[in-house]
């Protein structure tokens, strides 16, 4: 395990949410800093929660996007994200509770799941938002 640089294949066409992605994994690699030097709850709480209201806000504008565009797997996608959440509170939950296996077993869910959902979910919409996204920019 170590932390994770961003690569040019994780890019999936649309630069705001490369950048939101770079946010994203900055924030696995805190995480990873503070199970590594077993830095403690308080620093686990402020990360879960700054990872809750990031992953909501991305998430948000991912699904609008998608959503501007009629993309034919929004829901899907939609319930993956939700899926998500679901389970960072449950973690949350879990640590809040005192089990001390729960930080490290969230971390390595964390990194698989963020991973995994860039170069495999993410990536099915960059064909549809790569062209899209340069014509459609009002705001
Ligand atoms: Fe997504």
């Amino acid at each position: 395990m170590a932390l994770i640089k961003w690569r040019d294949s994780f890019s999936v066409g649309v630069p705001r949410f490369d950048d939101d992605h770079k946010i994203l994994l900055d924030i696995l690699n805190e995480m990873f800093i503070i199970v590594r030097d077993q830095k403690g709850i308080n620093y686990i709480t402020v990360e879960i929660n700054k990872l809750t209201q990031y992953t909501q806000e991305h998430f948000a504008n991912e699904e609008a996007a998608m959503e501007k565009i009629g993309y034919p797997a929004l829901d899907d996608h939609k319930t993956i994200h939700a899926k998500l959440l679901e389970n960072v509170h449950l973690f949350k939950e879990r640590i809040d509770n005192g089990d001390t296996q729960a930080t490290t077993t969230f971390y390595h869910f964390l990194r698989k799941w963020l991973l995994t959902h860039i170069v495999e979910v993410d990536m099915q919409y960059k064909p549809f938002l790569t062209d899209s996204e340069d014509m459609t920019i009002t705001d």
